[in-house]
Parts: structure tokens; C-alpha cells; sequence
């Protein structure tokens, strides 16, 4: 295991994804954890991230007192990059100070040693890499060598190979560093001794190896089915750990898309053979959202009573089979729980919930069903894999993802207000269409229709009008961590605008969205 210890830099993810990348494990873990949590999982190296702190500053986030005797006694390599290298500079007796010139952005280095820890023999002696940092190592600590300087003459690569510890000042995980790649592949394998082996099928077989293990042969489980992509390879997952005892419901809460049930039932049954209970409670959840128009608000209601219809499905389970359901599975990924719940301490910058996601932070605490969350530790790529190896079909994993709260994070405000709801469903249907068309559906990570709350002035058919403004919103991404619009061709764009305002009544305006995330989330509530 490859731990990522994270001081809040805003790459620190990308840390994780790239080390997987070259299928090895990684997990990252808070920067101010305990020993004992790190010990735990036993890792072989440690990376310590960046972060926006300066290790002067008063409340800097900082490893515990016995992390050096811990992996110097256990044989762990540790790698500290900016923040980190600062980090371990100064703990190790070095100094740190204020950098003479900072360093932000692009940068030429010079590697002065190659066929060292971090940098192989006949690697290019000048690299561009990726620098984003004020503090500066002006003193090592002692046994520790300058191994690349950059273009100024800062400190950019520093090793003591004798105590397995290794520093990057720049950011070897974004792309601008174009040899950062090759720098990790080098260290873990080359120098750490790491073997590269982690898959999708080993994940596989240890989830269900877990999810037998922690479940007796009597339990029953039952498993909220959204129609993601998420959900349904969690349920496929779990069914094929413990086979019939479990349980899916689908529920439609009168916030789906277009003929989104009927859809997505014939799906399950056809093709996935996953059994599905189907409730309708549209009433149940627009009842609660009635006259509701707070965003967080909403997502609780949702969440809430998401958890309520599952309590009754146990009920009705309990009934039928003489046995309770203990547990739920949700579809969780790492990116909702890293979102959803920085780690405490962390020095993360958003240290505040961005948004509550129904299946994380919105659940309440009285909640009686205990959680399965087979994909937690996973991003959305990863999650398509293994849903590969479950042969979940294609088509289907390649769904775009759409929010467990549904159209009620796409109305803005009061989502029962006059026919919203059925304005917004035709005129994502066509949105969606067009896209599927235009054989760009594959290209895009999510692509969706919102309703806004205003009216505006139109002409249509010599009459004027005051009707309704959706906005359409499509946007790349890898994981939804951050996300970039996408870029139609204006003929496209052109012809979805006079569609929707041809064929949807109560429509006379069509708005992009064209902002990435940050500094906007990919939903618009
Ligand atoms: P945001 O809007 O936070 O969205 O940039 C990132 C990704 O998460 C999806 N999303 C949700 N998924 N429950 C979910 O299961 C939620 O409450 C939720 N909110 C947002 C969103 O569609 C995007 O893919």
C-alpha cells in the first residue's frame, strides 16, 4: 500500500488516482492521523501532499510526534512533496523559510544527480515541471542531498537514501510536470521496490470476501437501486456475494428523468436478472419538498425520506421472510466521501461541506439500517471496470452520472411550483437525444437540462410571451472532482435551442451553462 498522508493540497487526489494509475493500491488518509491509524494499513511508502500551509504557521498540520521512529524502525519510504518535503525538512532539523522569489507555475529544473532515488540514470537532465509554492528548504537536514535545483536555484529534489526519505518540491501528479509519471513509476518501483499488481478483479474478490465475512448466514440486505451507474454495480456486487438475500428497491420519488422507471426496471430485469421491488413515492417526496427552496434543505428532505422508504421496505421484508434486513447498500465512491467529509485537521481550504450528497452526509443519525459501501474507496473509472468484470453492459456503465436527489437539485427553488418538473423532463430528453445523435455522448462526462426560476420576455408565433428559461449544461471530467465545460459546435447548439423552444410549451429561452468547476459545481443546487 502506497499511503497518501494529505496536508490539504487540492492535488492530493490526483496523488491517489495516478498511483493507481500504475496499479498499485493507495489510499489517502488525513495528514494529522494517528500512528496507530497509519500503522494499521501497513503501508509500504508513505507520500506526504502539499498543502496551502506555510509549516510556520501557527496551526500548520503536521504528522505525529512518532512518524519518524515509525517508519524508520518499519522500513517505510516517505516521499514529501512541497508542503510534505517542507514538512519533513523542518521535523528532521533542516530549515525552512520564505522563498526569495516564489515559484508558481511552469518551471525549468536541473537534475544534478541521475541514477538517484528519484530520478533514473539518462533521464533528462532539464525537465518543465509544475511548481506551487512561497516556502523554501534553505537548510537539509543532516545526510540529505540536493539531487535537482530549479531555474532560480531553489531546492527542487532532495533525497537521504539511507533513511528512505525523498522530497519533491514541484508536483510530480499534474500533467504539466510531463516527466512527474515517469519520477513516480522510477521511485516506487525502482527504488521502494514496490510491485505493481493491484487490479479491479483483486478488488473484486476481496469485497466479497469482506461482505461474507461481516454478514451471517441469515442476513438479508437490501439495496436502494438509483439506475447509475454506481448503485448497480454495488447491488451486481453484492449479489454475488450472498446470491437472493439481496434485496433492490427502486424508488421513484417523482424526480426522475424522462421515462427514467420504465427504463431502468426493464434494464434490471432484463438484463441484469438483479431482483427489483419498484415503489412509487412521488407523493411522499413532493409533499415534503412542497413550497421548499433552500438547496441543502431540499437535499436533506430527500435523503430523509430515501431512508424512511427503505426502513418500510425492511418492514415489509421482515414480514415476508421472518428475518429484519440489517443492512443497506449504497453506491458511495471516494470522491463523495472525500468531498462530503474532508478529513478532519487536514488544513483543507474547504474544510466546510460543499454539498451534502443524499448517500453520505445526508443521512440521519438515527438511521437503523447499518452501511454496505463496497465502492468507497473507488473513483467512477474504476467503478466502470469492475462493473466490466461483473459484466454489467457496456451501454449501461457508460450512463452519465445524475445526482441522487434527481431533478430537485435541477429546479432551482420550489420544485412543485406549476409543471417544472415536466418542462424540465422533455427538455433534457431532447437535450440528452441530440447528444446521443451527435455520437458525443461517450465524450462527455455529464450532460443535463435546468430549470430556472425566472421568466423572460419572448416572441413566438407574432405573440409575445413570458415563459420559461432552461439553462443546458455538459461538462468533461475524470472523476467530477473538477470539471471543464464542454465545447458544442455552434450548429448543435442551434439546433437543441430551436427544438426545445419549438416543441416544449412554456419555453422560450435557452441558456449554457459555461463555467468549470471551480469555481461552480457540476450541479446547479
Ligand atoms: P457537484 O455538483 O458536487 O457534482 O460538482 C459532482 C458529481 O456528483 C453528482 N452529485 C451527486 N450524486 N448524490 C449523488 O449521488 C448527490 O447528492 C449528488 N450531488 C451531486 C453530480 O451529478 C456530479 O456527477
Amino acid at each position: 500500500l502506497v499511503l497518501i498522508l494529505d496536508y490539504g493540497s487540492q492535488y492530493t487526489h490526483l496523488i491517489t488516482r495516478r498511483i493507481r494509475s500504475l496499479s498499485v493500491f493507495s489510499l489517502c488518509i488525513s495528514g494529522t492521523s494517528s500512528i496507530q491509524s497509519i500503522a494499521d494499513l501497513n503501508p509500504s511508502v508513505i507520500i506526504l501532499s502539499g498543502g496551502p500551509h506555510s509549516v510556520h504557521a501557527p496551526l500548520a498540520p503536521s504528522f505525529p510526534d512518532e512518524f519518524i521512529e515509525y517508519v524508520q524502525s518499519n522500513g517505510v519510504y516517505v516521499l514529501g512533496i512541497c508542503y510534505g518535503l517542507h514538512l519533513l525538512v523542518q521535523k528532521l532539523g533542516g530549515e525552512v523559510m520564505v522563498g526569495e522569489k516564489q515559484e508558481y507555475g511552469r518551471m525549468e529544473i536541473e537534475v544534478l544527480k541521475g541514477g538517484s532515488g528519484l530520478f533514473d540514470k539518462g533521464v533528462d537532465d532539464r525537465q518543465v515541471v509544475w511548481m506551487s509554492h512561497g516556502d523554501e528548504a534553505v537548510r537539509l537536514p543532516d545526510g540529505f542531498e540536493v539531487v535537482a535545483r530549479s531555474q532560480q536555484g531553489a531546492v527542487a529534489a532532495v533525497e537521504n537514501p539511507a533513511r528512505r526519505f525523498y522530497g519533491l518540491q514541484y508536483h510530480p501528479e499534474v500533467t504539466h510536470s510531463p516527466k512527474g509519471m515517469e519520477t513516480l513509476r522510477y521511485f516506487l518501483f525502482d527504488v521502494c521496490g514496490i510491485t505493481a499488481g493491484w487490479k479491479m478483479e483483486d478488488v473484486l474478490e476481496e469485497e466479497v470476501k469482506v461482505i461474507r465475512g461481516m454478514l451471517g448466514p441469515e442476513d438479508h440486505v437490501i439495496c436502494a437501486l438509483s439506475g447509475g451507474v454506481d448503485s448497480t454495480v454495488a447491488a451486481t456486487l453484492v449479489h454475488k456475494a450472498i446470491g437472493d438475500r439481496l434485496h433492490c428497491v427502486f424508488v421513484d420519488n417523482g424526480l426522475l428523468r424522462y421515462k427514467e422507471r420504465e427504463r431502468v426496471m426493464e434494464t434490471f430485469e432484463k438484463d441484469l436478472h438483479l431482483p427489483v421491488t419498484c415503489v412509487d413515492a412521488t407523493e411522499q417526496f413532493l409533499s415534503k419538498l412542497k413550497g421548499v427552496v433552500d438547496p441543502e434543505r431540499k437535499r436533506k428532505i430527500i435523503g430523509k425520506e430515501f431512508i424512511c422508504i427503505f426502513d418500510a421496505f425492511a418492514q415489509d421484508l421482515e414480514q415476508k421472510w421472518g428475518n429484519r434486513p440489517a443492512y443497506l447498500v449504497q453506491g458511495t465512491l471516494y470522491p463523495d466521501v472525500i468531498e462530503s467529509c474532508p478529513p478532519p485537521g487536514s488544513g483543507r481550504t474547504h474544510s466546510h461541506t460543499i454539498k451534502s450528497h443524499h448517500n453520505v452526509g445526508g443521512l440521519p443519525k438515527d438511521m437503523k439500517l447499518k452501511l454496505i459501501e463496497p465502492l468507497k474507496l473507488l473513483f467512477k473509472d474504476e467503478v466502470r471496470e469492475l462493473g466490466r468484470i461483473l459484466s454489467v453492459p457496456v451501454g449501461f456503465l457508460k450512463r452519465h452520472p445524475f445526482p441522487g436527489p434527481g431533478l430537485a437539485v435541477r429546479v432551482l427553488g420550489d420544485v412543485t411550483e406549476g409543471n417544472a418538473l415536466d418542462i424540465l423532463r422533455e427538455v433534457d430528453e431532447i437535450f440528452i437525444q441530440s447528444i446521443k445523435n451527435a455520437g458525443i455522448y461517450d465524450s462527455i462526462w455529464q450532460a443535463f437540462a435546468v430549470f430556472l426560476p425566472i421568466r423572460s420576455v419572448g416572441v413566438q408565433g407574432d405573440q409575445r410571451t413570458h415563459s420559461h428559461v432552461v439553462a443546458l449544461r455538459a461538462v468533461t471530467s475524470q472523476d467530477g472532482m473538477t470539471a471543464d465545460w464542454y465545447n458544442f459546435d455552434h450548429k448543435f447548439l442551434d439546433d437543441v435551442a430551436r427544438k426545445i423552444c419549438n416543441s416544449v410549451r412554456g419555453v422560450n429561452r435557452v441558456v449554457q451553462d459555461i463555467t468549470s468547476k471551480p469555481p461552480s459545481t457540476i450541479e446547479w443546487e
